[in-house]
This record gives C-alpha cells, sequence and structure tokens, in this order.
C-alpha cells in the first residue's frame, strides 16, 4: 500500500496551509516578545495631602502605556486614567466614596500601538492605602486673630476636603471629628520663649500680658494616628500692641513730616529755578 507523503503529491492546498500555518506561528512568537518587552511600573506610592489622593509610579514609558485600576479591599477593579502616558493618576474622586475602606490600586502597561489589546497586560500592585488614617494633613492657615486685654483669640480655618456626604463637601472637622485638635505655639515678640497651647475645636483663647505683643503658628494633628500625625505649621503671625501701635504712630508722623519738608523744599528751589529761567528765556527776545 502506498502511503502518500508531502513532497511526492505535490498539492497547492497543502503548501498554502503549511505557509500561513508558518506565519501564524511567527506572528504569535513576535506578539509574545512584543508583550514581554513592555516596562512594568515599579515604586508606586500614594501622595495623599486632605483625601486629595494622587498615585504615582516610575517609569516614564517609551513604546507602552498605563491603565491603573482601584478597588476597595473586597470589591471589583475600576479602571481609571485609560491608556495614559503620565507617571501618576488622581483617584481622590475613587478613594472619597469611602475614606474608612482600604484600597489598593494596580498599574497596567499596554504596547502603545494596541489599544484593542487582548491578553493579560502584565501589571503591578501597589502598597495598600486606608484614607482616613493614612491621608497626610495639609498646611493649616490662621482665619483671624484678635488681642484684647488679657486675652489672644486665634481662630484657625476649617478646610475644605474633596469627601461628600449627602451631596455637600465635608470640612476636615467633619471628617475627623474630636480626633482632630491643633497646637498653637506662641511667644513674645521680643523672646523667643515658645509656649504650646492645645484644642480640639478651632479656636484658642489663651492668657497673655496686656500690652505685650505675641507672634504664633499653628499645627494640626490627630494624636490617635501612630503615623502622619502632624501637618506642617502654618505661617506666622504677630499682633501689635500698645507700645509698638504708639512706636507705628509716632514713626508715621515723623516720616510724614520728613516728607512734607523735603517737598516743600523742593518746590520752592523748582519754582525759583523755573522763575530765573524764563527770565534768560526772555532776553533774546527782548534783544530782538
Ligand atoms: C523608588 O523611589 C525612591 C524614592 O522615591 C528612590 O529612592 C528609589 O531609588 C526608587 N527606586 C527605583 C528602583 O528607582
Ligand atoms: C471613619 O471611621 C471613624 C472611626 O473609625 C469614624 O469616627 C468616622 O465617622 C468614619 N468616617 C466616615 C466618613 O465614615
Ligand atoms: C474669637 O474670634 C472668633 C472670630 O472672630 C469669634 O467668632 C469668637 O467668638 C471669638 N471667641 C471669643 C471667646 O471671643
Ligand atoms: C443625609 O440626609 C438625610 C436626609 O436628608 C438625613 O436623614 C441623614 O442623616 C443625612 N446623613 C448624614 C450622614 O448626614
Ligand atoms: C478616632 O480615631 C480612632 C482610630 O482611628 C477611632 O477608633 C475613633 O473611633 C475615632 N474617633 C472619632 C470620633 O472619629
Amino acid at each position: 500500500m502506498e502511503t502518500p507523503t508531502w513532497p511526492r503529491v505535490p498539492c497547492p492546498e497543502a503548501a498554502v496551509a503549511r505557509m500561513l500555518l508558518l506565519g501564524w506561528v511567527l506572528l504569535q512568537v513576535a506578539g509574545a516578545s512584543g508583550t514581554t518587552e513592555v516596562v512594568v511600573a515599579y515604586n508606586l506610592t500614594w501622595k495623599s495631602t486632605n483625601f486629595k489622593t494622587i498615585l504615582e509610579w516610575e517609569p516614564k514609558p517609551i513604546n507602552h502605556v498605563y491603565t491603573v485600576q482601584i478597588s476597595p479591599r473586597l470589591g471589583n477593579w475600576k479602571s481609571k486614567c485609560f491608556y495614559t502616558t503620565d507617571t501618576e493618576c488622581d483617584l481622590t474622586d475613587e478613594i472619597v466614596n469611602d475614606v474608612n475602606q482600604t484600597y489598593e490600586a494596580r498599574v497596567l502597561s499596554y504596547p502603545a500601538d494596541a489599544t484593542d489589546y487582548s491578553g493579560e497586560p502584565p501589571f503591578t500592585n501597589s502598597p495598600e492605602f486606608t484614607p482616613y488614617t493614612e491621608t497626610k494633613l495639609g498646611l493649616p492657615t490662621i482665619q483671624s486673630f484678635k488681642q484684647v486685654g488679657t486675652k489672644l483669640n486665634v481662630t484657625i480655618q476649617d478646610a475644605r476636603t474633596l469627601v461628600r456626604r449627602n451631596g455637600t463637601f465635608l470640612s476636615l472637622r467633619d471628617v475627623f471629628g474630636k480626633n482632630l485638635s491643633y497646637t498653637l505655639y506662641y511667644w513674645k515678640a521680643s523672646s523667643t520663649g515658645k509656649k504650646t497651647a492645645k484644642t480640639n475645636t478651632n479656636e484658642f483663647l489663651i492668657d497673655v500680658d496686656e500690652g505685650e505683643s505675641y507672634c504664633f503658628s499653628v499645627q494640626a494633628v490627630i494624636p490617635s494616628r501612630k503615623s502622619n500625625q502632624k501637618s506642617p505649621e502654618s505661617s506666622i503671625e504677630c499682633t501689635h500692641h500698645k507700645k509698638e501701635i504708639l512706636l507705628g504712630i509716632v514713626i508715621v508722623v515723623l516720616v510724614a513730616v520728613i516728607l512734607t519738608s523735603i517737598l516743600s523744599v523742593t518746590l520752592y528751589k523748582c519754582r525759583k529755578g523755573r522763575a530765573q529761567q524764563s527770565g534768560k528765556e526772555s532776553s533774546p527776545l527782548n534783544a530782538a
């Protein structure tokens, strides 16, 4: 019995089929090596202050793009920042839904020219992130202050966050309640010895020496936290009290007096000069 083999029976269909098969195999190999060339993200880092939350990573993409996914611990992945060439993604909108959740994110890498990519892209997981305990406290702002007699009243602005409840944005105080406190550092303008005061509201009312000027700055603190407990210190403000106010008035009056006398002397000289000049100018006319 004769068994026909490939070379002896020239069959054009078989040859075409073989070529197609070879081509397909080559494409698969090329595709696979293309995928392994896609660079995965590393150094995924959460940057979060007063709940404004951005995930950052490296490296800058060359021939690929990234998509970010985020999920609460027992939830579904949600994609953000689709096919981006950035190395950061703002995830604030996702985490403000529930700031007490623990979230995980991952960064997927795709080849730049394959937006209809169907395979499983390589990805890197982020560290876990719990906004309520991990978001950093932003720089506080002194809203107003007033020194009357022996009392200094300092009010701190209640920063607005992007956390919403019932359709309205919550302030930092709304979110943290009595867990949030403020420290006031204050000192006499004439010395450097600092004192501190604490409050779990947004207002300080402290005893001071009458007639003295004070300088101060504030810091937000969440004592129950283990890390990221404190905000940076606010800019320094100073009160200007009696002695300084009197000195200020004296200086202003002196400056005004000096300026006025300089001005009148200059004006006088100027007028005199002009009178002389016009006298000279008129002489040729007179001569003509
Ligand atoms: C990751 O980031 C840290 C600081 O942000 C840097 O010191 C470190 O070198 C980075 N790692 C790599 C592999 O680039
Ligand atoms: C988050 O949890 C803390 C206690 O763990 C609670 O006091 C606070 O109200 C919660 N905040 C929100 C927005 O659910
Ligand atoms: C302190 O100042 C704030 C803002 O001006 C004011 O609302 C508050 O009543 C003052 N507190 C006291 C105890 O005077
Ligand atoms: C939201 O609003 C509803 C009614 O408008 C109210 O009953 C509920 O207590 C509010 N929830 C919060 C958390 O403030
Ligand atoms: C304060 O924070 C601690 C720890 O995060 C939490 O157990 C407590 O319920 C919080 N209290 C309030 C009033 O938010």
